[in-house]
């Protein structure tokens, strides 16, 4: 079945970076086309640049964040109408980085949710366990309280399990985990919130590790941060399932 491979760039790359990748990874799905969905994630400025550049091609495009308002006095937010204004067709919502530096609650991610759904943008809403839930086996305590934020959310939504601690770190979940991780929370929003949720894991993927947690039932694809930097590399990764 194919896979969701995200790139999330966080705040990393420019204009110059922008115009080699795309012409690097459109060479490379015009020689092989993707069986998988690839869906890029850049800083936001680069969005309407990454939209024209990737025309013609399968690759989608979307955002890290959304306002959780509509329109309005909000200086330095960007509304979900932008996002798709820009041509993206996703958008990240809550991610650890930015529940951490900018204090988002899960009522401000309902929000967030909600406005990408009205605007047709499919949200990537991301959950995960700090390393001191984890080694306490408070993971899926933590999860439950965090998929509260879909309460009442109807349509589609794909959730990205990324454990904080594997963020970066260089240290992968290992594939047990993942599984069951996810497995448990497919399970959870189905009976809570009636959802079907195609599920992402996140955290220190790279083309190396990729394979191996593709194969995994309970995994629907994933969200790549450092490795999707490099087109090579996100294409290797994309590959690999
Ligand atoms: P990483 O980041 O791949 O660099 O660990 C993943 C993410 O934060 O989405």
């Amino acid at each position: 079945m194919s896979k969701i491979i995200v790139a999330n760039w966080k705040m990393n790359g420019s204009l110059e970076m922008a115009y080699s990748y795309c012409t690097s990874l459109k060479a490379l799905a015009k020689a092989t086309p993707p069986s998988n969905t690839l869906v890029i994630c850049p800083p936001a400025p680069y969005l309407t640049f990454l939209n024209g550049a990737l025309s013609g091609t399968c690759i989608s495009i979307g955002a890290q964040d959304c306002s959780a308002h509509e329109k309005g006095a909000f200086t330095g937010s960007m509304n979900a109408a932008m996002v798709n204004d820009a041509g993206g067709r996703y958008v990240i919502i809550g991610h650890s980085e930015r529940r951490q530096q900018f204090q988002e609650s899960p009522e401000t991610l309902t929000a967030k949710i909600t406005q990408a759904l009205d605007q047709s943008l499919i949200p990537i809403f991301c959950i995960g366990e700090h390393l001191a839930d984890f080694e306490a086996g408070q993971t899926n305590k933590t999860l439950t309280a965090q998929l509260t934020s879909l309460k009442g959310i109807t349509g589609n939504v794909i959730i990205a399990y990324e454990p904080v601690w594997a963020i970066g770190t260089g240290k992968v979940a290992s594939p047990d985990t993942i599984q069951s991780t996810c497995a448990f929370i497919q399970e959870t929003v189905k009976k809570t919130y009636n959802l079907d949720c195609p599920l992402l894991y996140g955290g220190s993927v790279t083309p190396e590790n990729a394979p191996s947690i593709l194969t995994l039932p309970a995994v629907q694809g994933l969200l790549v941060g450092g490795a999707s930097l490099n087109a090579e590399g996100f294409w290797a990764i994309s590959r690999a399932a």
